[in-house]
C-alpha cells in the first residue's frame, strides 16, 4: 500500500483491527495493506494465502508449548516481541522481522525456499513437532477455521505459523519517517550518521540494502583471520563461500544484542568500533571493507550509533496483534 504517508505503522495498525473485525468473513485475504511505503512487493505462495483464521493459528502456535514433542517449549521462548522476537539469553538467535522477504535462512543460509517451506522445516526438523500433542478440541476448532476441516498436521502447522510470520512487518521507525518526508523525524546526529551510512565511505548500505536494510546474502566481513570451513562454505562445499554469514537486517537492531552470528558483541559501539579500526583480512573478505577498517573518527561512530538506534519500531515491538494470544 504505497499511499500509507508518514503514519504508514498507524495505518498498518488500523488495518489488522479491520481484518480482526470482520474474522466470520472466511476467504483468502490479500496482506498487501501491511506491506510499508518503498517495501519491495511481498510474495505470498498461492498454496498457502492468508486468513485471519490461518494468522490467528499460526500465533496461538508460535506461542503454544504444545508444539514441542515434550510440551515444554515454544517459538516464544527464544523469539521475544520486546527484543524483535530475539532472546539475550539462548545463543544466535536470529530476529523474526520481515522474513516474508527472505529466501535464505539462518546464519550459514543452509535453508533455502520460501517462508512456508522453511516453517515446515522448523516444525519437522527443529522442533520435531508430535501431531498428537496437537491434537486436542481448542486447536482442533482452530485448525478446522483456517483450513476447512479439524485435520491437525505439521504441514499445516507450519503453513498457519508462515501466516503469522508474514504479520512480522516493520517498517515505522524514525528513519522510515524520515524517508517518508518527516523531516524532523531524525535528529542532528542521526541525520549524519545515515549520510555516512548511504556513503561510499560507511559502504553500509550495499548490504544493509534496501529498505529491508539487508540484502538477503552472505558476505564475509573481516571479523576472523582464519574463515577455513566456517560460514556458508559449510553449506556450499566451496571455499569462496568460507567465513560468509547471512546479513542481518539492521531494523530494530537497538533490541537485538548481543550482536554476530557468534555473539561477539555486546553493545553497538562495540559493533561500529569492529568496523571502524578492526577488520581483518582473509582470502574471502569483501571488497566492500577495507583491511583494518573505515576509520571512522570518535564523532563519526556516534552518528553512526545514533542513526542505528533510529531504526527502532516501537509499534512493532507492543503490536498488541504480535503478541502472545489472549
Ligand atoms: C531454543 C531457542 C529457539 C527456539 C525455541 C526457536 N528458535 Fe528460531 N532460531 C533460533 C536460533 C539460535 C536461530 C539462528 C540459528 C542459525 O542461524 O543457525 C533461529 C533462527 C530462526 C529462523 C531463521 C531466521 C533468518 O533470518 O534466517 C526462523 C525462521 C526461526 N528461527 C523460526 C522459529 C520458529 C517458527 C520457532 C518455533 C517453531 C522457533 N524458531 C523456535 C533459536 C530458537
Ligand atoms: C559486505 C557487506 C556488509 C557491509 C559493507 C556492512 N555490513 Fe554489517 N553485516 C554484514 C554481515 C554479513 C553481518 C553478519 C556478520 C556475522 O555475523 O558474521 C553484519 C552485521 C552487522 C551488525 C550486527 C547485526 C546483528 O544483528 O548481529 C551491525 C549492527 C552492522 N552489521 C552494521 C553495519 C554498519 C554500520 C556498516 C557500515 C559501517 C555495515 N554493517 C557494513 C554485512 C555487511
Amino acid at each position: 500500500m504505497s499511499g500509507a504517508g508518514p503514519t504508514a505503522g498507524a495505518w498498518i495498525g488500523v488495518a489488522l483491527l479491520a481484518v480482526a473485525a470482520c474474522a466470520t468473513d472466511d476467504g483468502p485475504r490479500s496482506v498487501d495493506h501491511l506491506i510499508p511505503r518503498g517495501f519491495p512487493p511481498m510474495v505470498v505462495p498461492d498454496d498457502n494465502p492468508s486468513t485471519v483464521e490461518g494468522i490467528a493459528l499460526g500465533r496461538q502456535l508460535y506461542y503454544d508449548q504444545r508444539l514441542s514433542p515434550q510440551g515444554n517449549r515454544a517459538c516464544a521462548d527464544c523469539h521475544d516481541q520486546a527484543r524483535a522476537f530475539t532472546s539475550p539469553t539462548a545463543p544466535g538467535v536470529l530476529p523474526h522481522i520481515n522474513l516474508a522477504w527472505s529466501r535464505n535462512f539462518l546464519w550459514d543460509g543452509r535453508f533455502e525456499g520460501t517462508l512456508d517451506e522453511a516453517m515446515i522445516m522448523e516444525v519437522e526438523e527443529f522442533f520435531v513437532t508430535d501431531v498428537e500433542r496437537l491434537k486436542q478440541p481448542d486447536l482442533e476448532a482452530m485448525f478446522a477455521a483456517a483450513f476447512g476441516t479439524p485435520e491437525v498436521t505439521t504441514h499445516r502447522a507450519a503453513y498457519a505459523l508462515a501466516q503469522f510470520q508474514r504479520t512480522m512487518v516493520s517498517g515505522d521507525s524514525p528513519f522510515d519517517r524520515y524517508a517518508d518526508g518527516e523531516l524532523t523525524a531524525l535528529g542532528a546526529a542521526e541525520r549524519r550518521g545515515l549520510e555516512l551510512f548511504y556513503s561510499e565511505q560507511g559502504e553500509c548500505f550495499h548490504c544493509h540494502a534496501t529498505r529491508l536494510l539487508t540484502d538477503n546474502q552472505f558476505h564475509n566481513i573481516g571479523l576472523d583471520a582464519a574463515v577455513a570451513g566456517t560460514g556458508r562454505g559449510v553449506v556450499t562445499g566451496r571455499a569462496l563461500d568460507d567465513g560468509r554469514w547471512k546479513t542481518p537486517t539492521l531494523r530494530n537492531v537497538a533490541m537485538t544484542a548481543p550482536y554476530m552470528h557468534d555473539d561477539r558483541f555486546a553493545t553497538l559501539e562495540q559493533v561500529v568500533d569492529f568496523y571502524s579500526d578492526q577488520v581483518v583480512d582473509s582470502p574471502t573478505l569483501s571488497t566492500l571493507v577495507p583491511v583494518g577498517g573505515y576509520r571512522l573518527s570518535a564523532d563519526e561512530k556516534a552518528d553512526l550509533v545514533a542513526f542505528l538506534r533510529a531504526l527502532t519500531d516501537e509499534r512493532f515491538l507492543a503490536d498488541p496483534a504480535l503478541a502472545p494470544p489472549p
